[in-house]
């Protein structure tokens, strides 16, 4: 069966503290994630984006709703299934100090049991994917925080997921790191039909890098509206020069502009 899209129907989710009041996360999310497609979604500090990712790949029980992975199942019907491979490259890289760079990148591999020289392979080449050849046995605490966030973004890249999750992936890199990156895995989705859900502060990268961008509504965090990005592919950063780019660009800061007024005001 083939996995067709990820499915998210009246999520909510409500963090409980014994000291402070409950913190509602999420109300009533309802949308989909399709296979083969990268997915931006944008919304105000705080409005439950990384939770929805904690909540999608089962490291956060939701207070309501559903997580679903949709499988054709041959005549033009979706069922649900199990989740399919997935790898996130989170917020705060939790990288893990006392293990080199290349250590860190294996890890995924090695709880999954490869054997070390192939693993180390497979580590090396995420590794220079992302530019940091000659830091392969460097240490966390060695790196810029630019840097960091590049060993955990080779450590998703190498597990070579079905599913992506990335969030903020370039928020702590220098603006040249960043767009050179950004063209990087742009050319990467395409070579492969990656499914990528991507989190991120910033409009432009989730244009240029998506095929729909989900705007969340201030805390708690709901759908104001999903916008296809009818932009071409393959796509360079060039395309922030195409008319239809800016229109996307006013659209989306329109719906976010009066969700970061309220989320400032709270
Ligand atoms: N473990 C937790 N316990 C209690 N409250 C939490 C917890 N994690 C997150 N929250 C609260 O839930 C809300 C959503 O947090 P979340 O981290 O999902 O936001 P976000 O959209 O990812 O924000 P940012 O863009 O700043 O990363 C916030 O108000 C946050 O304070
Ligand atoms: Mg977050």
């Amino acid at each position: 069966m083939q996995f067709e899209a990820i499915s998210i129907e009246g999520l909510s989710h409500r963090f409980l503290s014994r000291t402070r009041p409950p913190t509602t996360a999420l109300t009533d999310v309802t949308c989909s994630f399709p296979a083969g497609k990268v997915t931006s979604i944008v919304g105000p500090s705080g409005c439950g984006k990384s939770t929805l990712l904690l909540i999608m790949r089962g490291l956060v029980e939701q207070s309501q709703g559903a997580v679903r992975f949709m499988y054709g199942d041959g005549s033009g019907r979706l069922v649900p299934g199990e989740a399919p491979r997935m790898a996130t490259v989170w917020q705060s890289f939790n990288l893990l100090p006392w293990r080199t760079v290349t250590d860190n990148v294996a890890f995924g591999l090695e709880l999954g049991g490869m054997p070390a020289a192939e693993r180390r392979e497979k580590a090396l080449e995420a590794i220079k994917a992302v530019e940091l050849a000659g830091f392969e046995n460097h240490y966390p605490g060695q790196l810029s925080g630019g840097m960091k966030q590049r060993v955990g973004l080779a450590r998703g890249l190498v597990m070579s997921p079905d599913i992506l999750f990335l969030d903020e992936p370039f928020g702590a890199l220098d603006a040249q790191t960043r767009l050179y990156l950004q063209e990087q895995l742009a050319e990467l989705v395409e070579r492969s039909a990656k499914t990528v859900i991507l989190i991120t502060h910033s409009i432009e990268e989730a244009i240029f890098l998506g095929d729909h961008v989900v705007v969340m509504t201030a805390r708690p965090g709901r759908i104001a509206a999903t916008i296809d990005v009818d932009l071409p592919r393959p796509r360079n950063i060039d395309v922030q020069n195409n008319p239809r780019f800016g229109e996307l660009f006013s659209e989306i800061y329109g719906l976010l502009r009066e969700e970061v007024r309220k989320s400032m005001m709270n």
